[in-house]
């Protein structure tokens, strides 16, 4: 098992440190190649996606990944900022695929702005689009006007392959849990979504099994927060699915627990946390690298097929949970917070 390690900026070096030593930890036979992403990598060549991290990329059998950016990043030109490096890498890897899971743990139902009753018991799964949208669709810019004002512009476009695709994983995961899925679109306003919910439909009939039904991305979002759990699978575009995603994680008490797997047509994946590089508590060691270790536990599951060892690395988890360790993202009002490698040893411990 060869895992190219893309650490990147912000806390991403702290956070990833814990989910090597939990993999470390678990004694299978893996080769880990750190390489240069994001603002670290635009620091040390002008190139947030190095050609050489690139290459090892697509060498790996998968990347864990920490996060990237950081304010002082955001005055550069476009191509250099760090979030071209995980786009690029996104776009060039045909990651197409993100899952990202919002489990609640009983232990932390507290955590969470809602009230427990609301969240208790949650498991939802967003399968986010991840290589097309208005993230990748030209043409895009910013342009003169006649009248000398300036005008930015993007492009939201989807083709029946792209949304078929996700579809069908989206479709595949519901099998494997409560079969049903939530198409998430702005069918009442953007034709591209107008086409998502066709294609969508048409594909419902090829999973007679799975109820599949459609929400406005307006509405969506308010449930998220009345009800989580009507959903079981939500299925939705790059974009909407990155603000879903985060509004789900909050629902889980903190954006610092939620994993997530990036995955291509082959099962091939990027695997990193959903929050950033959280550049306010980088370098102090306070930050939660569960949701690191979460996501080392999905690349064993999806690109290695290690079901086994997966369980165990999320058992340690909800083990250490458990145990009342917490860091301060998790932590309630009076209880103790520990730093990164704290936590990252109590899971290697509870393994
Ligand atoms: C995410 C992030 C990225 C995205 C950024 C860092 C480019 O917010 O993975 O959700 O918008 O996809
Ligand atoms: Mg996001």
């Amino acid at each position: 098992m060869k895992i190219a390690v893309l650490a990147g900026d912000g806390i991403g070096p702290e956070i990833v440190a814990e989910a090597v030593k939990a993999l470390r930890a678990l004694g299978l036979s893996m080769e880990f190649e750190p390489a240069l992403v994001g603002g670290a990598a635009t620091d040390a060549t002008g190139d947030p996606l190095p050609a050489a991290t690139l290459a090892l990329c697509k060498a790996a059998d998968a990347v864990l990944f920490g996060a990237v950016g950081g304010p002082q990043y955001d005055a550069l030109p476009r191509p250099q900022r760090p979030e071209q490096g995980l786009l690029r890498l996104r776009k060039e890897l045909g990651l197409f695929a993100n899952l990202r899971p919002a489990l609640i743990y009983p232990e932390l139902a507290a955590a969470s702005t809602l009230k427990a009753e609301v969240v208790a018991g949650l498991d939802l799964l967003i399968v986010r689009e991840l290589t097309g949208d208005i993230y990748f669709g030209q043409p895009r810019g910013i342009r003169r006007l006649d009248d000398g004002q300036r005008e930015g512009f993007d492009t939201m476009r989807y083709s029946e392959s792209e949304v078929r695709r996700i579809g069908r994983v989206a479709f595949e995961a519901a099998r494997r849990r409560s079969r049903r899925v939530c198409s998430v679109d702005k069918a009442n306003v953007l034709e591209t979504t107008q086409l998502w919910r066709e294609v969508m439909t048409e594909l419902a009939s090829e999973y007679p099994d799975v109820a599949l039904s459609h929400m406005y991305v307006d509405n969506a979002a308010m449930q998220l927060l009345r009800n989580p759990r009507q959903f079981d699978v939500m299925v939705t575009g790059n974009m909407f699915g990155d603000i879903l995603s985060d509004e789900a994680s909050m629902l889980t008490g903190s954006i610092g627990m939620l994993p997530s797997a990036s995955l291509d047509a082959d099962g091939k994946g990027l695997y990193e946390p959903i929050h950033g590089s959280a550049p306010d508590i980088a370098g102090k060691a306070v930050a939660n690298p569960l949701a690191t270790i979460l996501s080392a536990a999905m690349m064993l599951r999806y690109s290695f097929g290690q079901e086994e060892a997966a369980g165990r690395l999320e058992r340690a988890v909800a083990k250490v949970l458990a145990q009342g360790w917490r860091t301060a993202d998790i932590a309630a009002p009076g209880e103790r917070a520990v730093g990164t490698p704290a936590m990252g040893d109590a899971v290697v411990r509870a393994l």
